[in-house]
């Protein structure tokens, strides 16, 4: 079992780990496959998280890119609307999508929230569903790393 950041807004695995996983038939866990709740569509510019929540610290969350970031999650949201889905389900579905051995495990502290998200089982994407979201994450991007530059030196980019 491999464990690393994978979803719409972090792809970086997708091109060398993924391909080995699927070919050792090693099972993969993308952590943080809401993009820390950001994928969900209910973080914008004004969210305020309590002290000690690690995304403070997090250049993918200083307010400014999280207003940036608000244009790949606003058009995710478009597609979940079309498909009487929330994004967040979209985020997971079109990562269960990606290959049989791909195993997202969301973390919330509601008991709805596990409800909603487990229902992204049950929505299927179609071909022209997943590569429109693919495309989209690719051509909008990202604004932010992940991590700050003294964490990023801790992980295997
Ligand atoms: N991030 C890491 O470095 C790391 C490392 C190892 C293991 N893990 C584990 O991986 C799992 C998930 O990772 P993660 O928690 O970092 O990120 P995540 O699953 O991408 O996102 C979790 C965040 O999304 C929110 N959320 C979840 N479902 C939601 C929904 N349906 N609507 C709106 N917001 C929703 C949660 O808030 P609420 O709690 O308020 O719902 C929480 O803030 C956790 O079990 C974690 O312990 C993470």
């Amino acid at each position: 079992m491999h464990q690393r950041t994978l979803g719409l807004w972090t792809r970086d695995p997708e091109p060398e780990i993924l391909p080995t996983c699927a070919a050792l038939g090693i099972g993969f866990v993308p952590f943080s496959p809401l993009g820390k709740g950001f994928l969900t569509g209910t973080v914008d510019a004004s969210t305020s998280y309590p002290a000690g929540d690690m995304r403070t610290g997090m250049p993918r969350f200083t307010t400014r890119n999280r207003a940036a970031n608000r244009v790949l999650v606003d058009q995710i949201a478009t597609l979940a609307h079309a498909r009487h889905a929330t994004p967040g389900q979209v985020a997971l579905a079109w990562l269960l999508a990606q290959h049989p051995s791909i195993v997202p495990i969301p973390g919330t502290r509601r008991t709805a929230r596990i409800d909603e998200n487990a229902a992204a089982t049950q929505l299927p994407l179609s071909a022209d569903e997943l590569a429109d979201l693919g495309e989209l994450a690719q051509r909008v991007g990202v604004q932010g790393n992940r991590y700050n530059e003294d964490q990023m030196s801790l992980v295997d980019k």
